[in-house]
Protein backbone atom coordinates (compact mmCIF):
# COMPACT_ATOMS: atom_id res chain seq x y z
CA UNK A 1 0.00 0.00 0.00
CA UNK A 2 0.87 3.04 -1.30
CA UNK A 3 1.55 5.45 2.40
CA UNK A 4 1.91 9.43 1.54
CA UNK A 5 5.19 10.67 3.68
CA UNK A 6 5.12 12.70 6.55
CA UNK A 7 7.81 15.15 7.21
CA UNK A 8 7.48 16.78 10.56
CA UNK A 9 9.50 19.44 12.73
CA UNK A 10 10.11 19.09 16.05
CA UNK A 11 11.44 22.75 17.19
CA UNK A 12 12.19 21.71 20.77
CA UNK A 13 12.34 24.52 23.19
CA UNK A 14 13.44 26.79 20.30
CA UNK A 15 11.97 30.44 18.74
CA UNK A 16 10.04 32.59 21.00
CA UNK A 17 6.30 33.45 19.07
CA UNK A 18 7.86 36.41 16.96
CA UNK A 19 11.03 34.11 16.02
CA UNK A 20 8.33 31.23 14.98
CA UNK A 21 6.09 33.31 12.77
CA UNK A 22 9.31 34.20 10.64
CA UNK A 23 10.77 30.77 10.48
CA UNK A 24 7.03 29.50 8.95
CA UNK A 25 6.79 32.61 6.42
CA UNK A 26 10.06 31.09 5.30
CA UNK A 27 9.09 27.66 5.38
CA UNK A 28 5.47 28.67 3.89
CA UNK A 29 7.38 30.46 1.05
CA UNK A 30 10.14 27.46 0.22
CA UNK A 31 8.18 24.71 1.08
CA UNK A 32 4.06 25.17 0.66
CA UNK A 33 4.11 23.91 -3.24
CA UNK A 34 6.15 20.43 -2.08
CA UNK A 35 3.05 20.23 0.33
CA UNK A 36 0.15 18.35 -1.45
CA UNK A 37 2.71 15.56 -2.39
CA UNK A 38 4.06 15.18 1.15
CA UNK A 39 2.21 15.93 4.46
CA UNK A 40 4.39 18.67 6.24
CA UNK A 41 3.48 19.64 9.93
CA UNK A 42 5.41 21.85 12.50
CA UNK A 43 5.57 21.59 16.31
CA UNK A 44 6.76 24.67 17.82
CA UNK A 45 6.49 25.22 21.32
CA UNK A 46 3.02 26.24 23.38
CA UNK A 47 4.49 29.51 23.66
CA UNK A 48 4.49 29.86 19.87
CA UNK A 49 1.25 27.85 18.46
CA UNK A 50 -1.42 30.30 18.31
CA UNK A 51 1.14 32.67 16.41
CA UNK A 52 1.70 29.84 14.45
CA UNK A 53 -1.39 28.66 13.72
CA UNK A 54 -2.11 32.16 12.68
CA UNK A 55 0.84 32.23 9.93
CA UNK A 56 -0.18 29.07 8.93
CA UNK A 57 -4.19 29.93 7.87
CA UNK A 58 -4.72 28.81 4.68
CA UNK A 59 -2.16 26.52 4.45
CA UNK A 60 -1.34 22.74 3.74
CA UNK A 61 1.42 22.68 6.28
CA UNK A 62 0.07 21.31 9.53
CA UNK A 63 0.58 22.21 13.42
CA UNK A 64 1.81 19.79 15.63
CA UNK A 65 1.82 20.65 19.59
CA UNK A 66 5.48 18.79 21.02
CA UNK A 67 3.46 17.64 24.62
CA UNK A 68 0.22 17.27 26.37
CA UNK A 69 -0.96 15.76 29.81
CA UNK A 70 -3.17 13.35 29.57
CA UNK A 71 -6.51 15.21 31.37
CA UNK A 72 -8.80 17.49 29.74
CA UNK A 73 -8.33 20.04 32.69
CA UNK A 74 -8.19 20.27 36.26
CA UNK A 75 -4.94 21.34 38.82
CA UNK A 76 -2.10 20.54 36.84
CA UNK A 77 0.16 23.27 37.31
CA UNK A 78 2.38 23.64 34.06
CA UNK A 79 0.62 21.32 32.31
CA UNK A 80 -1.69 22.07 28.93
CA UNK A 81 -4.52 19.05 27.60
CA UNK A 82 -5.43 17.80 23.81
CA UNK A 83 -8.42 19.84 24.31
CA UNK A 84 -6.39 23.00 24.54
CA UNK A 85 -4.38 21.74 21.58
CA UNK A 86 -6.85 21.73 19.71
CA UNK A 87 -8.46 25.23 20.59
CA UNK A 88 -4.57 26.33 19.47
CA UNK A 89 -5.39 24.83 16.13
CA UNK A 90 -3.07 21.82 16.38
CA UNK A 91 -3.50 18.54 14.44
CA UNK A 92 -0.76 16.74 16.07
CA UNK A 93 0.96 16.01 19.16
CA UNK A 94 3.89 14.13 19.37
CA UNK A 95 3.93 11.24 22.50
CA UNK A 96 6.66 10.20 24.46
CA UNK A 97 9.71 12.03 22.77
CA UNK A 98 12.68 10.27 24.29
CA UNK A 99 13.89 13.23 25.72
CA UNK A 100 10.25 13.63 27.79
CA UNK A 101 11.08 10.20 28.66
CA UNK A 102 14.94 10.55 29.22
CA UNK A 103 14.74 13.93 31.49
CA UNK A 104 10.81 14.53 32.46
CA UNK A 105 10.03 10.91 33.70
CA UNK A 106 7.44 9.99 30.78
CA UNK A 107 6.45 5.86 31.44
CA UNK A 108 5.26 3.69 29.09
CA UNK A 109 2.13 4.23 31.03
CA UNK A 110 2.14 7.61 30.58
CA UNK A 111 2.89 7.73 27.29
CA UNK A 112 -0.43 5.47 26.80
CA UNK A 113 -2.29 7.93 28.39
CA UNK A 114 -1.36 10.55 26.53
CA UNK A 115 -1.80 9.17 23.35
CA UNK A 116 -5.32 8.02 24.34
CA UNK A 117 -6.38 11.50 25.41
CA UNK A 118 -4.94 13.05 22.10
CA UNK A 119 -6.89 10.56 20.45
CA UNK A 120 -10.28 11.88 22.31
CA UNK A 121 -9.66 15.32 20.83
CA UNK A 122 -9.41 14.17 17.81
CA UNK A 123 -5.25 14.87 17.54
CA UNK A 124 -3.05 13.01 15.55
CA UNK A 125 -0.73 11.06 18.19
CA UNK A 126 3.33 10.83 17.11
CA UNK A 127 4.12 7.78 19.14
CA UNK A 128 7.68 8.34 19.69
CA UNK A 129 9.55 5.36 20.37
CA UNK A 130 13.47 4.19 20.47
CA UNK A 131 16.07 2.21 22.19
CA UNK A 132 19.12 3.91 23.86
CA UNK A 133 23.49 2.97 22.76
CA UNK A 134 23.33 0.95 25.92
CA UNK A 135 20.14 -1.38 24.66
CA UNK A 136 21.35 -1.23 20.64
CA UNK A 137 24.58 -2.51 21.92
CA UNK A 138 23.16 -5.35 24.11
CA UNK A 139 21.15 -6.45 21.35
CA UNK A 140 17.67 -5.32 22.80
CA UNK A 141 16.95 -2.94 20.16
CA UNK A 142 13.50 -4.83 19.08
CA UNK A 143 12.82 -5.68 22.51
CA UNK A 144 12.94 -2.45 23.83
CA UNK A 145 10.78 -0.65 20.77
CA UNK A 146 8.43 -3.64 20.31
CA UNK A 147 7.49 -2.84 24.28
CA UNK A 148 7.35 0.74 23.91
CA UNK A 149 4.81 0.28 21.16
CA UNK A 150 3.01 -2.24 22.58
CA UNK A 151 2.50 -0.26 25.92
CA UNK A 152 1.72 2.60 24.19
CA UNK A 153 -0.94 1.45 22.13
CA UNK A 154 -2.53 -1.34 24.11
CA UNK A 155 -6.40 -1.15 24.55
CA UNK A 156 -6.96 1.15 21.24
CA UNK A 157 -9.57 -0.03 18.55
CA UNK A 158 -7.52 -0.60 14.81
CA UNK A 159 -9.71 2.88 14.00
CA UNK A 160 -7.34 4.60 16.63
CA UNK A 161 -4.56 2.83 15.57
CA UNK A 162 -5.14 3.94 12.04
CA UNK A 163 -5.04 7.72 13.08
CA UNK A 164 -2.07 7.50 15.16
CA UNK A 165 1.82 8.15 13.31
CA UNK A 166 4.69 5.58 15.01
CA UNK A 167 8.26 7.73 15.18
CA UNK A 168 11.64 5.63 15.45
CA UNK A 169 14.01 7.68 16.94
CA UNK A 170 17.19 6.10 18.25
CA UNK A 171 18.34 7.73 21.21
CA UNK A 172 22.02 7.58 19.98
CA UNK A 173 20.99 9.31 16.94
CA UNK A 174 19.24 12.38 18.91
CA UNK A 175 21.03 15.59 17.99
CA UNK A 176 24.22 13.99 17.71
CA UNK A 177 25.30 13.50 13.58
CA UNK A 178 24.66 9.84 13.96
CA UNK A 179 22.52 8.51 12.11
CA UNK A 180 20.82 4.89 11.97
CA UNK A 181 21.67 3.42 8.69
CA UNK A 182 18.77 2.45 6.31
CA UNK A 183 19.56 -0.79 6.72
CA UNK A 184 19.36 -0.46 10.70
CA UNK A 185 16.11 1.70 10.59
CA UNK A 186 14.20 -0.34 7.73
CA UNK A 187 14.68 -3.98 10.35
CA UNK A 188 13.58 -1.84 12.96
CA UNK A 189 10.44 -0.11 11.01
CA UNK A 190 9.77 -3.66 9.67
CA UNK A 191 9.47 -5.03 13.06
CA UNK A 192 6.91 -1.87 14.37
CA UNK A 193 5.00 -2.74 11.14
CA UNK A 194 5.02 -7.05 12.15
CA UNK A 195 3.54 -5.68 15.83
CA UNK A 196 0.55 -2.89 14.34
CA UNK A 197 -0.31 -5.92 12.01
CA UNK A 198 -0.97 -8.08 15.32
CA UNK A 199 -2.92 -5.29 16.98
CA UNK A 200 -4.99 -3.84 14.63
CA UNK A 201 -4.32 -6.06 11.25
CA UNK A 202 -7.21 -4.01 8.98
CA UNK A 203 -4.67 -0.93 9.21
CA UNK A 204 -1.44 -1.65 9.61
CA UNK A 205 -0.09 -0.72 6.02
CA UNK A 206 -1.47 2.48 6.26
CA UNK A 207 0.05 3.57 9.42
CA UNK A 208 3.06 5.64 8.77
CA UNK A 209 6.58 4.78 10.54
CA UNK A 210 8.53 7.81 10.60
CA UNK A 211 12.11 7.71 11.42
CA UNK A 212 14.09 9.98 13.94
CA UNK A 213 17.74 11.10 14.73
CA UNK A 214 19.96 13.36 12.90
CA UNK A 215 18.03 13.31 9.71
CA UNK A 216 19.90 16.02 7.06
CA UNK A 217 18.75 16.97 3.63
CA UNK A 218 22.27 15.20 2.39
CA UNK A 219 20.84 11.65 4.35
CA UNK A 220 17.09 11.53 4.12
CA UNK A 221 16.15 10.76 0.91
CA UNK A 222 18.31 7.10 1.38
CA UNK A 223 16.59 7.03 4.61
CA UNK A 224 13.20 7.45 3.40
CA UNK A 225 13.50 5.22 0.24
CA UNK A 226 13.24 2.67 2.53
CA UNK A 227 9.70 0.48 2.44
CA UNK A 228 8.66 0.94 6.08
CA UNK A 229 10.14 4.27 6.34
CA UNK A 230 7.74 6.67 5.37
CA UNK A 231 9.09 10.20 6.78
CA UNK A 232 10.90 11.97 9.05
CA UNK A 233 10.80 13.81 12.47
CA UNK A 234 13.49 16.17 12.04
CA UNK A 235 14.81 18.21 15.27
CA UNK A 236 17.66 20.42 14.71
CA UNK A 237 17.23 20.47 10.48
CA UNK A 238 13.76 21.93 11.27
CA UNK A 239 14.76 25.00 12.53
CA UNK A 240 16.59 26.17 9.03
CA UNK A 241 13.58 26.76 6.00
CA UNK A 242 16.20 25.27 3.45
CA UNK A 243 17.26 22.41 5.65
CA UNK A 244 13.73 21.08 6.21
CA UNK A 245 12.65 21.98 2.44
CA UNK A 246 15.68 19.90 1.25
CA UNK A 247 14.31 16.87 3.38
CA UNK A 248 10.60 17.54 2.34
CA UNK A 249 12.08 17.35 -1.28
CA UNK A 250 14.19 14.13 0.14
CA UNK A 251 10.45 11.99 0.85
CA UNK A 252 9.19 13.17 -2.79
CA UNK A 253 12.36 11.73 -4.77
P1 LIG B 1 17.48 15.68 15.66
O1 LIG B 1 16.22 15.43 16.62
O2 LIG B 1 16.95 15.68 14.24
O3 LIG B 1 18.04 17.00 16.08
O4 LIG B 1 18.41 14.53 15.90
C1 LIG B 1 15.20 14.53 16.27
C2 LIG B 1 14.13 14.52 17.34
O5 LIG B 1 14.47 14.59 18.53
O6 LIG B 1 12.93 14.43 17.05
Amino acid sequence: MARKKFVCGNWKMHRTAAEARALVRELRAAAEPLADRVDVAVAPPFTALFAVAAELAGSRIGLSAQNLHWESQGAFTGEVSAPMLVDAGCRYVLCGHSERRQFFGDTDEAVQKKTRAALAAGLHPVVCVGETLPERESGRTLEVVGRQVRAALSGLTPAQVGSLTVAYEPVWAIGTGKTATSAQAQEVHAAIRAILRELAQGVADSVRILYGGSVKPDNAAELLSQPDVDGALVGGASLKAADFTGIIQGAIR
